[in-house]
């Protein structure tokens, strides 16, 4: 976390005691998972899921007559993908100084820019609405500027891992209205063949997003557990989707979505946020927000490597060295195939503050 802290506060950092990793050799290590996985993220991206917005899809062929709620809820979605090249260039320069993740935004601009074409593709084909129309909204979303919600990188970091897995929920749940699986009333026997193949293809995107940021934010976790766990509180705390303030029939929208069965705060506890407790190895927001509190009551340095044994009870620890264990053995296997580990191959250093008893049984995420 060097790089978020003026130099001349650099000396007064507490000393790391004998046998703990400092901060600047767990940042080197975190960077190092980083590139890593955004190398082996890059290729897999090309190699498995090059779909393109325009060719990729039958666009004349899509539904004519679909509900008009169905049109509200693909213009909502467009409306917030739009705002891609606002989401990647706030993300880039906030980790601009990190090789992988800086990377890996531009990657990801790229594949969320193609999530925006298409979905200004399905509310063209839809038939619904004039392309002067759409050239009027568009004017009005980009008369705005979406920020982050955050100002530091772990926080956004970790706010990204909830919002991925909520968007790969919203487009998962589209699908299944389009190959007429609602189990709303109004909704029911619609069928659209062209919609369930973007919002299928546009998930499967999202849940190798939500993993990327999941692997990360894991890698947070194992190595500054402290503070990752505060993030993830105060993430769960007031999460909201992007640009949810930003755009103008956003009310609309978000109630078309709860009706339509698509999205609404208990999909967001139970399919969102126990989803990627679970993969992050906390059991509950309680036990979370207890655990939290127990660290505060034993003293500690802040920011220093004199973290209180408590927070070990908070999440299972165990889980996650496993997963960070898997991460590097994927990235270890990726550069061998490439020959990378002939010169400088990335590998797991364990965190020595981590208690003994880590064993390794979690369950891998992969897409
Ligand atoms: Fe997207
Ligand atoms: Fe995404």
């Amino acid at each position: 976390m060097a790089e978020v802290m003026p130099p001349n506060m650099l000396n007064d950092r507490p000393r790391t005691p004998a046998g703990m990793l400092s901060n600047a050799e767990k940042d080197r290590l975190i960077e190092r998972g980083f590139l890593g996985l955004y190398r082996w993220y890059t290729a897999r991206s090309q190699e498995t899921r090059n779909w393109n917005a325009d060719r990729s899809f039958d666009w004349r062929s899509m539904n004519q007559n679909l509900p008009s709620e169905l049109i509200t809820v693909i213009q909502g979605f467009f409306a917030v993908e739009q705002y891609a090249p606002d989401f990647t260039s706030s993300l880039i320069h906030l980790v601009r100084r990190s090789h992988g993740r800086s990377h890996f935004q531009m990657r990801w601009g790229s594949e969320e820019e193609k999530h925006a074409d298409a979905w200004e593709n399905a509310v063209l084909f839809s038939g619904q609405r004039s392309p002067q129309w759409i050239e009027d909204y568009k004017h009005r979303l980009k008369s705005q500027t979406w920020e982050l919600p955050f100002p530091d990188a772990i926080h956004n970091l970790v706010y990204t891992v909830f919002q991925e897995r909520a968007t790969q929920l919203n487009y998962l749940n589209m699908m299944k209205i389009a190959q007429g699986k609602s189990e709303k009333p109004h909704l029911k026997g619609i069928v659209d063949p062209v919609l369930a193949k973007v919002a299928q293809t546009i998930a499967v995107d999202e849940a190798a997003h939500y993993n990327f940021f999941l692997e990360g934010a894991r890698m947070y976790l194992y190595y500054y557990p402290e503070r990752t766990l505060e993030a993830i509180r105060n993430v769960i705390g007031m999460f909201s989707m992007p640009a949810a303030t930003l755009i103008p029939d956003w009310r609309e929208f978000s109630e078309t979505v709860y009706r339509a069965g698509i999205y609404g705060p208990r999909d967001f506890n139970r399919d969102v946020m126990q989803v990627a407790f679970r993969n992050l190895g906390i059991e509950s927001r309680k036990s979370l927000e207890e655990g939290i509190r127990k660290t505060r009551e034993v003293p500690d340095f802040e920011g220093g490597n004199f973290a209180t044994t408590a927070i070990w009870d908070t999440f299972d620890y165990g889980q996650v060295e496993g997963d960070v264990k898997r991460l590097h053995v994927k990235i270890e296997e990726y550069e061998k195939g490439i020959g990378f580990d002939l010169y400088d191959p990335t590998t797991f250093i364990a965190n020595p503050a981590v208690p003994k008893s880590a064993s390794d049984d979690g369950q891998a995420a992969d897409d």
